[in-house]
């Protein structure tokens, strides 16, 4: 099969943490759950917290410099921003504004998408097809998440999961970019999908049109997360597994030709199996929610610099990204750094 040439490639990456760290043992102290049971079933020992002065914007702001920084663009230089989050500032306007104001961007169309989970995984693939129609150049494009404020910290079902943080890339035209071991470098494959099926399988019942917030809904902790984990379990490990083949089919690779895995951190249970049904080596995936948990739409992202920054992952690795949230959303891409 030929291989597509690509059209974009990762320019630069950048992540950014809140400080505050939250132990399994010290959530142990308000919910009735334990160290054991967390790790066991979901490999997570802690996650970070952003304190209260902290919004969504500020984080993300901190990662898109970062990420400049690494990809050597100014600010100026970026004609498209995509902020994937469902933690916004405001429920108006587009946390991306902010995001804009805060790196100095110029007067550029700055929108957020809200696919959760694989919020990064589809802010790649419009970037891309973006810079493919000549509509951009320079894409920042942002998973970031504030989770900890839409948390129902009485729920141990979901409260033991999540943690907030930051992921920023810039995207930018592959040209005919080659790396030092000889491999054309850029976004080798998309492919994101979405069915509502299960969309009350993990969601926030209260607070948007369908259900306007009242004290009582508050009260019920209707307007906090909510999830059904078996279910979103089940289906994560059956599409994360088809949408990695379906990028592996597109690009004309195989497992082999991965060097690395960077998966949604939900679960390491999820991940495994997921990872075991693609026959690909474990040696090869990536992992942080021991240190940073689920942070959903920054989750991708923020493995990936840290991978980067470590030196683990090396210009000309080719990278498999995949991811499942809500929605259910989903998706993969194929990307050679
Ligand atoms: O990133 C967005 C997409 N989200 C996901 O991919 C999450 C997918 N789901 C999961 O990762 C898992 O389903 C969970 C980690 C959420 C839950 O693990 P599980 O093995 O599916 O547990 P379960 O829901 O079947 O619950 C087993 C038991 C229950 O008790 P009983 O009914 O057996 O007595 C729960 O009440 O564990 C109990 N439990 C807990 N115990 C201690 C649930 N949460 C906790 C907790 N601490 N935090």
């Amino acid at each position: 099969m030929n291989r597509p040439a690509p059209v974009s490639r990762i320019l630069g990456t950048g992540h950014y943490l809140p400080e505050k760290i939250v132990t399994n043992d010290e959530l142990s102290t308000y919910v009735d759950t334990s160290d054991a049971w967390i790790q066991e079933r979901t490999g997570i020992r802690q996650r970070h917290v952003a304190e209260p002065a902290i919004a969504t914007s500020d984080m993300a702001a901190e990662a898109a410099k970062r990420a400049l920084e690494a990809a050597g663009v100014a600010a100026s230089e970026i004609d498209l921003i995509l902020v994937a989050t469902v933690t916004p500032d405001h429920q108006l306007p587009a946390t991306a504004v902010f995001v804009q104001q805060k790196i100095g961007a110029g007067p550029v169309p700055s929108l957020d998408l809200a696919a959760a989970c694989a919020g990064f995984v589809y802010g790649l693939t419009i970037a891309d097809q973006f810079i493919a129609s000549g509509a951009a150049k320079r894409v920042l494009v942002i998973g970031v998440e504030l989770l900890s404020r839409i948390l129902d910290w009485k729920d141990r079902t979901t409260c033991v999961l999540f943690g907030d943080g930051a992921g920023a890339v810039i995207l930018g035209p592959a040209e005919e970019s080659t790396a030092a071991n000889g491999k054309r470098q850029g976004l080798l494959a998309t492919h994101i999908q979405s069915d509502a099926t299960l969309a009350q399988s993990l969601w926030i019942p209260a607070g948007g049109t369908r259900l306007p917030i009242t004290a009582a809904l508050i009260d019920e902790a209707e307007n906090k997360v909510h999830m059904k984990g078996q279910d979103i379990f089940k289906v994560a490990v059956k599409n994360l597994f088809s949408s990695s083949k379906k990028v592996l089919e597109k690009s004309g690779l195989g497992p082999d030709d991965i060097d690395w895995i960077c998966p949604h951190q939900a679960n390491l249970r999820i991940i495994d199996s997921a990872v075991n049904m693609l026959g690909a080596d474990k040696e090869k995936v990536l992992v942080n929610i021991d240190r940073v948990g689920n942070t959903s739409s920054a989750s991708i992202p923020i493995l990936l610099d840290e991978s980067i920054r470590s030196g683990k992952v090396k210009s000309g690795d080719t990278v498999l990204m995949c991811a499942l949230g809500a929605g259910i959303s989903w998706g993969a891409a194929i990307v050679t750094i």
